[in-house]
C-alpha cells in the first residue's frame, strides 16, 4: 500500500492545495493564508482556512481538515488511493509501479467482485426451480414481469444451508472469501449461508460490478429484519452506493426520482419511471446527494407517506439542498408508497403526481399548514409564525416575497410586516449559527468528540500532549530531547499518543514533519484534529523550557488517570484554557 515518497512529493509540488481548492472553494486571502465558506457543511460566514505553508486546510466550524488529498477524499468521497489517483489523473502523472501488497488487495477485492457475481447469477437460477415457487409467487404477486425480475435480476436464496456456499467452493472460492463478501457467516458448526429463505436483490455499482445484496424475507416466514443487507466489506459502502443508480443514471428525465426501497424503485422503472433509485437500508447520505449531483441538478423525493417517510423527506432535503440540488417532495394520496399508488391509479396519473409536486418550500409551509387549525384566529397566528420560520430559510430574496404575498393576500395581513419579520428571523437565525460555531471553536470538548473521545475527559493532559506535539513539529531540533524523556506510551489519550508516534517516525525518517507523510494513515476527521493541533497556539519563547513543562503536566496526569483520579480540573482551569485558546486561534507561527 505505501506509496513512495518522492511520488507523493510530486503529486503534492504538481497539484498545489491552493489551486485544487479553489476549483471548488471561492478563496480570500487573510495574511498569509486563505479562508472562504467551507464545501462540507452549511454555512454563511466563511471559517474554512487554508494554510498554504503548511499545505492544510483546516475548517473550525466542522473540524474538517488534511492536505490536499484529504480533501480530494472529502470533496468527491474517495477513498485514500482514488484520491491520489484523481489528482494523479489531474497533473497528467501517471501511478507508480504498484507495490506487492497493493496488488494483493487488488487482487482481493477483484476476487470477492468475481464471487459476487457468481452468487447473483447462482440465485437468479435458483428463481426458476421449484424450491423457489414461493420465492417467484412472491414476486408475480407483487406485479413485477418476467423482464422486470431479469432486469433487475432478482433471485432466491433458497431454505438451505449452505447452497450457495457449496455452489461457490465447487467453483474454487474458499469459505473465507464468501465470508469477506459477507455471504457467508461463520457459526459454531462451520461456515454457512448469510442469506436464508429470501429474495434477492443484487446491488450494482456504475462500473456494472455486483457489490452487495439486499435480501427481503417472504411473508408469512419467520425472520428477524424483513430486509437484510450486505454489510460493508471491501468492495461495499453502504452510504456511498444508490440502489440501481446504474441504470437511473441513463435515464433521459432530468431529475431522479429517490424513492425509500428496493421495491418501489423496480415499481417505478416497471412503470417507465427509469430515474427511480434509493438509499439502501440507511438514511441518506452526503456522500449519496454528492453522487446524485455529478449525473442531475434536481431530485423529487417520494418517499413513504408515513410520519417515517415524511421525516426522512425533511431530512434528506437539506442535504440535498446543501450539495446544490433542486428538490421537489412528492405527496402520495391515498396509498402508503408510490408502488402502491401506481397498482391502484397507474402511471399517467403519478407522472401528473410529479409535475405538480410541491418544492421544498411548499411542502414545509404545508406541513405547517397542517399542523395548525386555521379557522380559527390564533392556529392562523401560529401557522403565520411557523411559515415565517420556514421563509426564513428561503436565500432567494424574490423567492421569499412571492411567498410573502401569498400568504398576506390569504391571510389579510400586510405583506411588508411579513416580510420584516421574516428579515428579522433570518439574521437571527444567522447569529446562533455563528454563535454556535464560535462556541465550537472556544470549547472544543463541548462537540462529541469521535476522534479523541478522552480529550474531554482529561482535557489538561490533551491540551499539554498537543501543545507538546506542536513544539515537536516546529521545532524538530527538539527531537532527541523529547524523546529522551517521553514515549508515545506515556500519553494519556491514545489518540495525541499516536499522532506522537506518526510525528516522530516522520521526523525519523525526512527530518521535517510534513502531513501528507501521513495522510494515508488517518481518517478526514483526524486529519482536521492534526491540522488543528499543528496551527493552532502561538510559537514558543523557549520551547525546550515549554517542553520540559508540558512532559511534567503529562507524566503527572498520566499517574492520576492509572491512580483512576478524574482530571482534577476546577470551572476556573477550564475558563483559562478555553480564553487561551480562544486568543490563540487561527494563529499559524
Ligand atoms: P420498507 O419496509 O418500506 O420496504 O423499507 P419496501 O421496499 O417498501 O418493501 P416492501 O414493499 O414491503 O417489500 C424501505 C427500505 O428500507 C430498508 C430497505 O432498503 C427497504 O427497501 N430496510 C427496511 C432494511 O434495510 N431493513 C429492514 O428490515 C426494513
Ligand atoms: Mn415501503
Amino acid at each position: 500500500m505505501p506509496l513512495p515518497q518522492e511520488f507523493l512529493q510530486e503529486l503534492k509540488f504538481r497539484n498545489s492545495i491552493e489551486e485544487v481548492v479553489s476549483s471548488y472553494v471561492n478563496l480570500k486571502r487573510r495574511g498569509s493564508n486563505f479562508v472562504g465558506l467551507c464545501p462540507f457543511h452549511n454555512e454563511k460566514t466563511p471559517s474554512f482556512t487554508l494554510y498554504p505553508d503548511s499545505g492544510s486546510y483546516y475548517c473550525f466550524g466542522c473540524g474538517a481538515g488534511g492536505d490536499v488529498i484529504t480533501f480530494v477524499m472529502q470533496i468527491e468521497s474517495l477513498d485514500y488511493m482514488e484520491a491520489v489517483r484523481f489528482l494523479a489523473a489531474r497533473a497528467g502523472m501517471s501511478m507508480p509501479e504498484s507495490t506487492n501488497e497493493d496488488a494483493a488487495e487488488v487482487r482481493r477485492k477483484a476476487r470477492i467482485l468475481e464471487l459476487n457475481r457468481e452468487a447473483a447469477r447462482y440465485y437468479h437460477s435458483c428463481l426458476l426451480t421449484k424450491e423457489a415457487s414461493a420465492h417467484l409467487g412472491y414476486l408475480k404477486q407483487r406485479g413485477l414481469t418476467a423482464s422486470t425480475i431479469k432486469r433487475f435480476g432478482l433471485g432466491a436464496a433458497l431454505k438451505s444451508y449452505d447452497g450457495l456456499l457449496r455452489h461457490l467452493q465447487s467453483l474454487g472460492y474458499s469459505a473465507q472469501e464468501a465470508e469477506l463478501a459477507n455471504l457467508a457467516v461463520r457459526g459454531r458448526s462451520g461456515y454457512r449461508d448469510r442469506f436464508f429463505d429470501r429474495v434477492m436483490f443484487p446491488i450494482i455499482d456504475l462500473r456494472g460490478n455486483v457489490i452487495a445484496f439486499g435480501g427481503r424475507l417472504l411473508p408469512g416466514s419467520e425472520g428477524t429484519a424483513k430486509y437484510l443487507n450486505t454489510s460493508d466489506t471491501p468492495v461495499f459502502k453502504k452510504s456511498r452506493n444508490l440502489y440501481s443508480l446504474n441504470i437511473a443514471k441513463n435515464s433521459k428525465a432530468d431529475y431522479f426520482i429517490l424513492a425509500e426501497g428496493y421495491m418501489d424503485v423496480i415499481a417505478l422503472h416497471q412503470a417507465g419511471f427509469d430515474s427511480a433509485v434509493a438509499a439502501l437500508g440507511t438514511a441518506f447520505t452526503q456522500e449519496q446527494a454528492k453522487l446524485i449531483s455529478r449525473y442531475k441538478s434536481s431530485v423529487v423525493l417520494s418517499l413513504d407517506s408515513d410520519e417515517a417517510g415524511q421525516k426522512a423527506a425533511s431530512r434528506a432535503i437539506g442535504i440535498l439542498n446543501d450539495a446544490g440540488i433542486e428538490v421537489k417532495v412528492l405527496k402520495i394520496p391515498d396509498a402508503k408508497d408510490p408502488d402502491e399508488f401506481i397498482k391502484k391509479y397507474g402511471a399517467e396519473r403519478f407522472k401528473g403526481l410529479i409535475e405538480g409536486a410541491a418544492n421544498d418550500t411548499e411542502f414545509f409551509l404545508l406541513k405547517a399548514r397542517d399542523k395548525h387549525d386555521i379557522t380559527a384566529t390564533d392556529g392562523r397566528l401560529a401557522f403565520l409564525n411557523d411559515a415565517v420560520s420556514v421563509l426564513a430559510e428561503v436565500k432567494n430574496p424574490l423567492e421569499r416575497d412571492i411567498y410573502a404575498g401569498k400568504l398576506a393576500d390569504e391571510f389579510e395581513v400586510s405583506k411588508s410586516t411579513l416580510i420584516s419579520q421574516i428579515k428579522n428571523a433570518a439574521s437571527k437565525n444567522e447569529r446562533t449559527q455563528r454563535k454556535k460555531a464560535e462556541a465550537r471553536i472556544i470549547n472544543p470538548s463541548y462537540r462529541r468528540d469521535d476522534v479523541n473521545p478522552e480529550r474531554a475527559q482529561y482535557p489538561r493532559a490533551a491540551h499539554a500532549e498537543e501543545r507538546l506535539i506542536k513544539i515537536l513539529i516546529m521545532h524538530p531540533d527538539l527531537f532527541d530531547k523529547i524523546t529522551s524523556s517521553i514515549s508515545a506510551d506515556d500519553f494519556v489519550t491514545e489518540f495525541n499518543g499516536e499522532v506522537f508516534k506518526s510525528v516522530c517516525s516522520v521526523l525519523t525518517e525526512h527530518n521535517t514533519f510534513d502531513i501528507s507523510y501521513i495522510s494515508a494513515d488517518y481518517t478526514p476527521a483526524q486529519m482536521g484534529r492534526i491540522v488543528e493541533i499543528m496551527n493552532t497556539g502561538v510559537n514558543s519563547a523557549d520551547a525546550a523550557a515549554e517542553c520540559a513543562d508540558l512532559i511534567k503536566v503529562i507524566r503527572a496526569e498520566k499517574e492520576k488517570k492509572e491512580r483512576g483520579d478524574p482530571s482534577g480540573w476546577s470551572d476556573s482551569d477550564i475558563i483559562n484554557v478555553f480564553n487561551e485558546l480562544r486568543e490563540n486561534k487561527g494563529g499559524n507561527k
